[in-house]
């Protein structure tokens, strides 16, 4: 069993000024070490460095190769980077008010020139699959730096806590088999989290877990213990209010995007280590509206992912609001939603995504 060093996750005066200077520096000296990957991004630590680890995301890296292999305009592209950097930098001090800095993990944004190591091409691959052209443009850039965002995060440890709790919501339209069961879980759940909203204890755990399984620990976990309850019950609330009043989700679809853990106390707590999620609600209207309105839709992928992502938190937070008994509920959602019957929403996302 890992033992986790609670110690770093304390505020560390030393870790803002490691990370600029990682920042000031070529990255390669720093001899990255593969940490993990997620759906967006690679996530690397530093041996000289232990308390922060840095973050290459995959589609600045993908999009700047492109403009170097067409010969496109780099100046603008850069542009385009320092402007999302200033973006995430302020969505992050929002979460930080919204969820207390105690919660969120430190981070700077930097955009860089990234070494195309072997490291970060089995990541993309893995990420976005063999055979794409990006990833064959990526591969002859291997050796060479190109620019790109990368953030430098504090470490988390709680993510090897043994007591480590995850709030993973899963995509619940993604399922290679959908059985008369699962569809009509995930109608009821779909209707009491997402349409009809003032219905409370309308939820049932089981019919949650079964369309988002990774919920079960959980789900299983809040059963019976109070302390941890009032803990995601508090997490809840905020995440409603966040998303409420900002018009943005928290991104809760990933791996340890959310973590509750025991801390050296031994009292629940929880950290957002990768929660900002960079398209607001508004963006997914348009393709509501569609396929309201519409007999057959097919979204771009982009569409497909918003959408996806959006109502996944959203359902996820909404039902667990229910099963908490907190009145509050996430009501930012175009209103055309429930129009729609649950089942021609899941059919829409599926035959996009695929
Ligand atoms: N600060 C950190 N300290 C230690 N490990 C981390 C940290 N941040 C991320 N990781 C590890 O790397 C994985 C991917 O990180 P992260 O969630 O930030 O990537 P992502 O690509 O944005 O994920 P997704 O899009 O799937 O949510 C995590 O599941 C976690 O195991
Ligand atoms: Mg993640």
């Amino acid at each position: 069993m890992i033992k986790s060093d609670m110690s770093n996750e304390k505020t560390n005066p030393n870790v803002l000024s490691n990370l600029s200077q990682v920042e000031n520096k070529r990255i390669q000296k720093y001899q990255p070490k593969l940490e993990g990957y997620g759906g967006r991004q690679v996530v690397f630590s530093f041996p000289d460095h232990p308390n922060i680890v840095g973050k290459v995301e995959m589609k600045p890296l993908l999009q700047a190769v492109e403009v170097a292999v067409t010969g496109g305009d780099e100046a603008e592209l850069r542009a385009q980077f320092e402007s999302d950097k200033r973006d995430r930098e302020q969505q992050l001090a929002v979460l930080q008010n919204y969820f207390g800095s105690e919660h969120v993990l430190k981070q700077t944004f930097s955009v860089i020139k990234i070494p195309v190591n072997a490291d970060i091409l089995a990541s993309v691959q893995k990420i976005i699959g063999d055979g794409s052209e990006r990833v064959s443009q990526l591969q002859s850039f291997e050796g060479e730096y190109v620019w790109s965002s990368i953030s430098f995060q504090e470490k988390a440890d709680v993510v090897h806590n043994p007591s480590k709790i995850t709030l993973t919501a899963g995509l619940a339209e993604l399922r290679p088999v959908v059985t008369p069961m699962y569809q009509s879980a995930y109608d009821r759940v779909t209707r009491a989290s997402l349409y009809n909203l003032n219905e409370q204890g309308t939820v049932q755990v089981a019919d949650l877990e079964k369309i988002h399984p990774f919920l079960s620990k959980l789900l299983e976990s809040i059963k019976n213990d109070e302390e941890l309850r009032t803990v995601v019950a508090e997490f809840v609330t905020r995440a409603i209010k966040y998303t409420n009043e900002t018009g943005t989700i928290v991104d809760i679809i990933g791996q340890d995007n959310v973590v509750f853990f025991r801390d050296e106390s031994n009292a629940w707590d929880y950290k957002l280590i990768d929660a900002l999620y960079d398209q607001p609600i508004s963006a997914v209207s348009n393709s509501i509206t569609r396929i309201a309105e519409q007999e057959q839709v097919t979204l771009s992928l982009a569409e497909d992912a918003s959408l996806r992502n959006t109502l996944n938190s959203i359902r996820v937070i909404n039902a667990l609001a229910n099963i908490l008994n907190i009145s509050a509920r996430i009501t930012a959602l175009p209103t055309a939603l429930s129009t729609i019957e649950p089942a021609t929403l899941m059919t829409a996302i599926i035959t996009s995504a695929y």
